[in-house]
């Protein structure tokens, strides 16, 4: 069983937003017997909990028992042998637990965690878009709804999307939603020769869009010699200033093999704090951008899911569309294997 010691050795050095916020014992303490009951529960209802990258901490650290970026709990979740698996992120990363595990009960313990870019596009965008342009291979990003996902080809993330958008044999690509990352694709995709007609869809993620290429260049001038690591869903300026481009557990492997010690990262302040706890000793420049969806994540919330889960907790897809977004995932998988 987790110790109050155990924990505060994990969260001590994580930099909150407001320094009397910062993690003390006391803190760790008020958190212990909330953690004890999850895991009490875990263990009755043969239960596993996935956690992204960006959740608070003490879940990350007090109950999770698979923490990772999109790519990495889908395949946890699919790997899974747990009867119940409680996902803690946001509403599209638990229904594509659902997707690969339709036999399963997922629960969402935070049922209105949006995602702007989830929430800008709808199946019915989908299906007006695939009339005016019917020759194309529907890319969707992992970031979009069950009913999106089975009106599309592909599913991507943003661990896999250079490797897929070069792999798909067509030359004719709808992606979407997020424009920016689309943007990176296409011109990483010009840059090497492909020659593919990409159009994109005109989504944004309303934290990473933030991000402008002026602080890249104030951060390298205050910081000679640091490496700066960007998410795919900054905008191209952006990421054309990066030493490296890549999902949030891509940035934590680099982070992991790199001999450098000061790092500044454009993305949800949450991988910041992941980072900051695992390898104490190196440097995390910049400021903290929060996702306002991943924050209302609480072992609270997880609390109650699993003692008591309400029906929006409970992922419940039609059939049809469990069925197509089904084939859009597994199509993922497929592009991925040798
Ligand atoms: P990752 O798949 O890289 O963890 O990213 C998901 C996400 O929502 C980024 O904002
Ligand atoms: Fe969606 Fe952006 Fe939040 Fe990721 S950080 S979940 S893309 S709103």
């Amino acid at each position: 069983m987790l110790t109050v010691e155990q924990l505060y050795n994990k969260l001590k050095d994580i930099r909150v937003g407001n320094p009397c916020c910062q993690f003390t014992e006391e803190r760790c303490k008020t958190f212990l017997p909330v953690i004890e009951r999850i895991e009490q529960l875990k263990r009755e209802k043969n239960a596993i909990i996935l956690a992204h990258n960006y959740v608070p901490p003490q879940i990350l650290y007090g109950v999770a028992d698979h923490t990772g970026d999109s790519y990495g709990l889908a395949k946890k979740a699919l790997e899974s042998d747990a009867e119940v698996i409680v996902f803690t992120a946001v509403r599209f990363m638990a229904e594509t637990a659902k997707i690969v595990n339709p036999g399963k009960m997922v629960l969402d313990p935070n049922p209105d965690g949006g995602c702007t870019l989830a929430d800008g596009i709808t199946a019915a965008d989908v299906k007006r878009l695939r009339e005016e342009f019917p020759d194309h291979t529907f890319v969707c990003y992992i970031n979009t709804t069950a009913e999106v996902k089975a009106n599309c080809d592909v599913c991507v993330t943003s661990s896999n999307v250079y490797t897929i958008m070069e792999r798909i044999e067509t030359d004719k690509i709808y992606f979407l939603p997020d424009r920016l990352m689309g943007e990176n694709v296409k011109n990483f995709l010009r840059d090497k020769g492909a020659g593919k007609q990409v159009d994109v869809y005109d989504g944004t993620c309303y934290v990473h869009e933030e991000y402008q290429p002026e602080s890249v260049d104030q951060v390298r001038r205050n910081f000679p010699g640091v490496k700066v690591l960007v998410h795919p869903e900054c905008s191209p300026g952006v990421v054309g200033k990066a030493d490296y481009v890549g999902s949030t557990s891509g940035m934590l492997d680099y982070v992991r093999e790199s001999d450098n010690d000061s790092f500044f990262l454009l993305t949800e302040c949450g991988l910041t704090g992941v980072l900051e706890s695992e390898f104490p000793r190196k440097q995390f420049v910049g400021t903290c951008t929060t996702c306002r969806y991943m924050k209302a994540n609480s072992l609270e919330h997880i609390l109650s899911t699993l003692e008591n889960p309400a029906p929006s907790n409970i992922i419940e897809l039609d059939p049809e569309i469990q069925k197509n977004a089904l084939r859009c995932v597994d199509k993922m998988f497929s592009y991925l294997k040798n």
